[in-house]
């Protein structure tokens, strides 16, 4: 039989490509999801098993019946600015949940481990070139949220022998080519979407925030990977956990820098359609510049992204803005 991956989280906008991707890779990807922020009809590629991540009972039993061999932990709460305004919420899902399903793993003699983290864990540290040893001071809620559960994975693996891959992942963008699943959330926050909103008349405009930063054009600076490319690394990530290396960071990102307004840039030449764009204030925690400066994924574990050019990401993120949505 297949051997069968826990991801939680699978419901949402990367745990339901990470799915696709793991059913290609010859995994049972089972999903176990509370719906807060995902969608059921997000899960085509496996088993779906609804459950709280603080929930120990509702976890044992979902490991005694699928029986992993892994964990692709994706559920968490994500947004920089409401974890800003209710950081209790952050380190209750993100904190505790992510101890209970360790736990839950752990004792289910489930050992290997691939973990969701953030370049928000970096924090704001302008003209540093951010690689896997850079110093981590996060700026947020969240950020700090998440570098509390690496160290939670350090400590569980001196201890119990859990073993795990963590991705710090720069800004995901784009959707499936195939247009099965995308990028849906409600409320939605981050910026490609926003843009095409705001590009169909969706919404009224995209609101550029803030435009005196320290950058060449005024605007914030991401550097933006495509999900699918992001979801691929998981599967090396796996690969690398299952043929018996050691726990690793990854960076994921291309270690190119876009600025909001390039993005809006380079929507153009995609939808062919202008953005209204207003200028706005900065938005709380939000960093000035963060881009990854280094090539261990690709060097370890042999990661090359193919479709992460700023014009494809949005030409995918358009196709399933006009064509996907969910229902439920
Ligand atoms: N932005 C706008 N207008 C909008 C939305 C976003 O100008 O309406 C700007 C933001 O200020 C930022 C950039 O576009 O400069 C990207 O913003 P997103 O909200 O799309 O992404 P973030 O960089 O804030 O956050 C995302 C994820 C986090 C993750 C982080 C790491 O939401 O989970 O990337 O950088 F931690």
């Amino acid at each position: 039989p297949s051997p069968v991956v826990l991801v939680t989280g699978g419901a949402g906008y990367i745990g339901s490509h990470a799915c696709k991707a793991l059913a290609r890779a010859g995994y049972v990807p089972v999903t176990y999801d509370n719906l807060s922020t995902g969608w059921q009809d997000a899960v085509k590629f496996g088993p779906f098993e609804q459950g709280e991540l603080t929930d120990a009972d509702r976890l044992a039993e979902v490991f005694a019946k699928h029986r992993p061999v892994a964990v692709m932990h994706f559920a968490a709460l994500s947004q920089v600015g409401e974890s800003m305004e209710k950081p209790g919420l952050y380190w209750r899902n993100n904190v505790a949940g992510s101890l209970t399903l360790i736990e839950a793993a752990v004792a289910a003699g489930c050992l290997d481990f691939v973990f969701s983290s953030t370049c928000a864990t970096y924090g704001d540290q302008d003209g540093v070139v951010l690689d896997e040893n850079s110093a981590q001071h996060p700026i947020n809620a969240y950020g700090a949220s998440k570098r509390a559960i690496e160290d939670m994975l350090a400590n569980f693996g001196v201890s119990h022998g859990l073993r795990h891959v963590i991705f710090r992942y720069f800004n995901v963008a784009g959707a499936d080519p195939d247009g099965e699943v995308g990028e849906f959330h409600r409320p939605e926050t981050h910026l490609v979407p926003l843009m095409l909103d705001a590009i169909d008349g969706k919404r009224p405009a995209l609101t550029i925030f803030g435009t005196d930063y320290d950058t060449p054009d005024g605007t914030c600076v991401r550097d933006y990977v495509h999900v699918c490319d992001l979801v691929d690394a998981h599967i090396l990530g796996l690969r690398w956990l299952r043929d018996g290396h050691p726990s690793r960071v990854f960076n994921l990102g291309t270690g190119t820098g876009f600025s909001v307004r390039e993005v809006v840039d380079a929507s153009a030449g995609v939808t062919n359609r202008p953005v209204p764009v207003v200028e706005g204030q900065r938005r709380p925690g939000d960093c000035t510049r963060l881009v990854s400066g280094s090539s261990r994924a690709r060097s370890e574990l042999g990661w090359a992204p193919e479709r992460s050019q700023m014009r494809t990401m949005i030409a995918d993120a358009w196709q399933w803005h006009q064509h996907g949505h969910y229902d439920r």
